[in-house]
């Protein structure tokens, strides 16, 4: 009976302090965020040595001002253990996982009270978490999802660009990891757990784990904060194409944009695994091309990557033999900048041709190739010139020196003879 009646205290007192927002709630509304505040919890946890784990000083929630009492409630002013931590005072102690969303929400999805920290802060949270997987099966009972602080901590949440911060973009992938790198929990929904490892040696990955790139992308990127869906192809696609606009808007204007299924990015590329293309992948003579695995030689599309293949190649062998030659003209020590020039244009153009294949229009592609050409062999015809002449100069100097020493022997000759002279005499 008496326990019961605790536990209705205890529902009473979470039904208050849920429903009520923050700032209705006997709080100094008027407290400027990190103004010095007594902190009754923060300072009896601390002397007793019972702070929670991995708590950080820095936590946002600490440099808000909001500290302990704006998730666990109580009275913060109290130096009485059993008072300040007392129902009465509105603490509801640990809360469940069930309940976290609702109970960051009540400051995270206050637009009025957010706003007076910082104007433009999104206050959408809790909203998009409801929609994703994570949020629908928490809501249906489920306890393995990932609520908020499974990625974002309860004591050390930091803003996702301080490099502590579980959000922060290099943190991420390990994240998510901490659960769906976990073989026996995903095996329960017959979901892999090798996005991870995939990820970790792909372009992507590599930039972002080992050199240390925020600019690519990981796996909020593609599946949102806290949306966690699998994107379907046509938003994966416009996803891509964020950061890579080149690519997404040739393949827009393509034939192909109809049907957003057939060739999504991620058909050609992967998603976690995505491997720096190669020229390869277009050529249907070889087993490597990525457009056989839907098409067959003979075939509109086949035909397609193979005449987009020649022409990249044409391109390159053509670039590798001016960059020999250029070498070759470089050793003789003669001026080669222009020559130089004219090999970047080339290289500018093979790199647009392998964006333009995403047109699908070997006409688009043919085009870059024509320029391609011209400058690779206009830097051939420079090198060819520059050794030539550098071959010509040689056996103008060759002859020279030949002269200078027939002279050297003749004056030497001259002198002895002189010197012979005066001997006799
Ligand atoms: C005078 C000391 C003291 C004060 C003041 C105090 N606490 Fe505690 N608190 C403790 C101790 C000791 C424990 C560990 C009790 C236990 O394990 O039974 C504890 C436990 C907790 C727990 C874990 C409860 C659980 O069920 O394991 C939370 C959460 C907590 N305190 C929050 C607060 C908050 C919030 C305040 C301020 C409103 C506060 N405390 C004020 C001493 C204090
Ligand atoms: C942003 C909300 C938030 C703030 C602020 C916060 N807590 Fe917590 N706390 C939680 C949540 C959620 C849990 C339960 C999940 C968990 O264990 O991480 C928890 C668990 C705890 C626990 C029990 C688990 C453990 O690790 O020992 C204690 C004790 C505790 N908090 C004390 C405090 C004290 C003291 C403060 C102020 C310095 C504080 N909390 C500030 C959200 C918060
Ligand atoms: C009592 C109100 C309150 C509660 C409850 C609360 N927060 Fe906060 N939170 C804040 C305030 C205020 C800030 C600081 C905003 C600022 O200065 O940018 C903040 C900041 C954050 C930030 C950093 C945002 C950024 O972009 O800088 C994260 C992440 C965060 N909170 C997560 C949580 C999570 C997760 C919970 C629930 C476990 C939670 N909060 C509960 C008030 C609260
Ligand atoms: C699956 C992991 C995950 C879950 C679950 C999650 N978050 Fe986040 N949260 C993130 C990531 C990742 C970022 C942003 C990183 C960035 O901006 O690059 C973020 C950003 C935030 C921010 C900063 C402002 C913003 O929107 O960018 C707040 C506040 C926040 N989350 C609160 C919450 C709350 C409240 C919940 C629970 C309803 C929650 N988060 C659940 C991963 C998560
Ligand atoms: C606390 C554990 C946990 C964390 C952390 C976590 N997840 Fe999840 N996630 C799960 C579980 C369990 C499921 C399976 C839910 C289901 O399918 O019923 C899931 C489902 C998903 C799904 C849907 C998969 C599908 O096809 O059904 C995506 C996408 C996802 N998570 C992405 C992420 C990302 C991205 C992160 C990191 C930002 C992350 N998750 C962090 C536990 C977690
Ligand atoms: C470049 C975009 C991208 C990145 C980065 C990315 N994902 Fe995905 N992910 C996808 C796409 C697209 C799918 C959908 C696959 C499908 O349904 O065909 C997916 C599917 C998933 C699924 C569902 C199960 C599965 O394997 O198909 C989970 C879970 C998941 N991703 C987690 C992660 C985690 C964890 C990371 C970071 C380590 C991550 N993703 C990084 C694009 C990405
Ligand atoms: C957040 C931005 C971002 C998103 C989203 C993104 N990428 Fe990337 N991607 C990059 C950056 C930056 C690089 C360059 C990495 C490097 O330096 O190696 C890159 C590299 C690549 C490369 C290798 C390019 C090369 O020349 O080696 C491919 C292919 C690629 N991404 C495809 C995709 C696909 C497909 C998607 C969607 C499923 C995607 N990317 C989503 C930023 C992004
Ligand atoms: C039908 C297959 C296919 C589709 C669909 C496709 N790609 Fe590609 N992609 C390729 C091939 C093949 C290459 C290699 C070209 C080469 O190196 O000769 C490539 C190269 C790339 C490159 C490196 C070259 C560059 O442009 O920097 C990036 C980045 C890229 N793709 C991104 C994307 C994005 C983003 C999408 C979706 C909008 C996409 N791709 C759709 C086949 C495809
Ligand atoms: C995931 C399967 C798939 C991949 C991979 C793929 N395609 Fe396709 N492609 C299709 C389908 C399906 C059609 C529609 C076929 C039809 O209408 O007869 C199509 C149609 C085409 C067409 C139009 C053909 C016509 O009859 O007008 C071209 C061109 C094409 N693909 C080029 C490519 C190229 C180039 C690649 C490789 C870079 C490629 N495709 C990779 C499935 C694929």
């Amino acid at each position: 009976m008496k326990s019961q009646l605790q536990l209705l205290k205890h529902l009473t007192a979470l039904t208050i302090f849920m429903l009520t927002p923050y700032y209705l709630m006997g709080q100094d509304s008027s407290q400027s965020p990190g103004e010095s505040q007594v902190n009754t919890c923060l300072e009896c946890h601390e002397v007793l040595e019972v702070m929670p784990e991995g708590y950080s000083a820095d936590d946002v929630h600490q440099a808000a001002a909001t500290s302990c009492v704006g998730c666990h409630g109580g009275d913060a002013t109290n130096y009485d253990m059993d008072e300040s931590m007392s129902p009465a005072a509105g603490y509801i102690g640990i809360p469940s996982r069930q309940d976290i969303p609702k109970l960051c929400g009540r400051c995270h999805s206050h637009i009025d009270y957010m706003r007076t920290f910082r104007p433009r802060i999104a206050t959408d949270q809790v909203d998009q978490y409801n929609q994703s997987i994570h949020g629908k099966k928490l809501a249906e009972g489920d306890q393995n999802v990932a609520e908020c602080v499974s990625c974002h901590t309860s004591h050390a949440i930091f803003p996702a660009d301080d490099p502590r911060s579980t959000t922060y973009a290099i943190n991420i992938p390990n994240t998510c990891r901490q659960c769906h790198g976990n073989a026996e929990l995903m095996d329960q929904y017959g979901l892999g757990h090798d996005q991870y490892d995939k990820y970790a040696t792909s372009v992507h990955g590599k930039a972002l784990l080992e050199r240390k790139d925020t600019g690519v992308a990981t796996c909020n990127d593609c599946h949102g904060n806290h949306g966690a869906t699998p994107p379907d192809a046509e938003s994966i696609s416009n996803i891509c194409g964020s950061c890579h606009l080149n690519n997404l808007t040739y393949f827009k204007q393509s034939q192909m944009a109809e049907d957003f299924d057939i060739h999504s990015c991620q058909e050609c590329h992967g998603n976690h695994d995505i491997q720096p293309p190669t020229d390869q992948m277009l050529n249907t003579d070889s087993d490597t091309a990525i457009c056989l695995t839907c098409h067959s030689v003979g075939d509109a599309g086949a035909a397609t990557a193979f005449a987009m293949y020649r022409d990249i190649e044409t391109v390159d062998s053509l670039y590798t033999l001016a960059q020999t030659k250029l070498k070759a003209s470089q050793t003789s020590g003669m001026n080669y900048a222009e020559i130089d020039y004219q090999l970047q244009q080339t290289k500018q153009n093979l790199i647009q041709m392998r964006t333009l294949i995403h047109t699908f229009d070997t006409e688009e592609v043919k085009a870059k190739g024509a320029d391609g050409i011209k400058t690779a062999k206009e830097a051939i015809h420079l090198a060819e010139m520059e050794i030539q002449e550098f071959q010509t100069r040689r056996v103008g100097y060759g002859l020279s020196t030949l002269a200078i020493v027939i002279l050297a022997i003749a004056v030497f000759l001259k002198i002895r003879q002189r010197d012979e002279m005066l001997k006799q005499q």
